[in-house]
């Protein structure tokens, strides 16, 4: 029996969870490989375009991570990104895509074993929805 692995895009803000992630790594905490890090000045940057091409190329998972509210270096584009994760997960279940797939969270910089957890555990849940289906990705 062949187990899924699914591919997750994170989209991380480079002044939080991206240093948390660099930090992760420096600490040797591990975190699954399925993970694919695109770092990005602010999550408020994150153009819901983004993630609808990061699932149309086979994503089976999206993340978008940044600063936890009040600590966005651009005041406040981590509430941008909450009010488009907001209105995607109403969108994307139109398109068949489930919105558990799709994840809003804030990883401060110093919180590398935090964001080890939080991977582990997005990839695990992403497991469980298992793959996106190809014909869907036609649809859309
Ligand atoms: S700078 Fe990190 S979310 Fe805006």
């Amino acid at each position: 029996m062949t187990s899924f692995e699914p591919t997750i895009i994170a989209f991380v803000c480079n002044w939080c969870t991206y240093t948390a992630a660099d930090l992760a790594g420096t600490s040797r905490l591990t975190y699954p490989k399925n993970i694919r890090l695109i770092r990005v000045m602010c999550t408020g940057m994150v153009d819901p375009q983004y993630v609808i091409k990061a699932f149309l190329e086979g994503a089976d998972g999206v993340l978008i991570s940044g600063c936890h509210p009040g600590d966005c270096h651009y005041i406040n584009g981590n509430f941008k990104a909450r009010r488009r994760v907001k209105l995607l997960k109403e969108i994307l279940p139109r398109f068949g895509i489930d919105a558990r797939r799709l994840r809003l969270t804030w990883i401060g910089a110093s919180d590398g074993i935090q964001f080890a957890g939080i991977m582990g555990e997005l990839v695990a849940q992403t497991r469980e929805l298992g793959p996106m289906l190809p014909d869907l990705r036609m649809v859309i």
